[in-house]
């Protein structure tokens, strides 16, 4: 079994396709060991628990300093000691050393194709303001190994999808989320936990 802690920050609408994925067996081997919000608010801690998984709050606002929150949040992660970390849109910047202690183990779900919209300030539905700003035709969403630049790290899986005419930001994101996001996340971390992915160097190579 891959213990496996998510990380959320609000809606958690990932998170609940990966908990329906485990109910319906399109995700084996996982064990969700805990769901880490920094958000105190965020409805994807009822998600987890009524699923009965325990939830726990860290949040940057409840420490004098980034520093003794980075520390704080290394030292918890070490001590539910998970064999992956997925965040599943988890929007505080994981710390460096959390990057190299579980180096390969922490994966991220992006809302565009990377290296498209991404880095600092893309996040959430910033993403795809900016996407349509830009007027670009066609977005989508990437899974990533997280290393310690800003969505750099190899990259898992990305599936495209069109921005239609008259789209407004929250249309795009639901249209992202519900053709590329719910279903990529899902079968990565399924992937992860039946040895069919690995890392080689920057890329991801398939096992099989
Ligand atoms: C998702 O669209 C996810 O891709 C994004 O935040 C949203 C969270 O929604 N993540 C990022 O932007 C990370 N850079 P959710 O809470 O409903 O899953």
């Amino acid at each position: 079994m891959l213990r496996t802690v998510v990380c959320v920050s609000g809606g958690g609408t990932n998170l609940q396709a990966i908990l329906d994925a485990l109910d319906q067996g399109r995700i084996t081997n996982v064990e969700i060991r805990a769901v880490i919000s920094n958000n105190p608010g965020a409805k994807a801690l009822e998600r987890a628990a009524s699923h009965g998984i325990e939830g726990i709050v860290m949040s940057p606002k409840r420490y004098p300093d980034r520093e003794s929150f980075n520390e704080e949040f290394t030292g918890k992660m070490c001590e539910l000691d998970p064999d992956l970390i997925v965040l599943a849109g988890f929007l505080v910047r994981i710390p460096p050393q959390m990057v190299a202690r579980f180096a390969n183990r922490i994966i991220n779900i992006h809302p565009a194709l990377i290296p498209s919209f991404c880095g600092v300030g893309y996040y959430g539905l910033k993403v795809h303001e900016k996407v349509l700003e830009r007027g670009v035709k066609v977005t989508g969403a990437t899974v990533h190994f997280v290393n310690e630049g800003m969505d750099e790290g190899p990259v898992i899986s990305q599936k495209a999808v069109c921005v239609e005419e008259g789209d407004t930001p929250e249309i795009l994101q639901r249209r992202v989320m519900e053709q590329a996001e719910w279903i990529l996340l899902p079968r990565a971390i399924d992937d992860i936990a039946n040895g069919r992915i690995r890392v080689e160097g920057d890329r991801v190579v398939s096992c099989t």
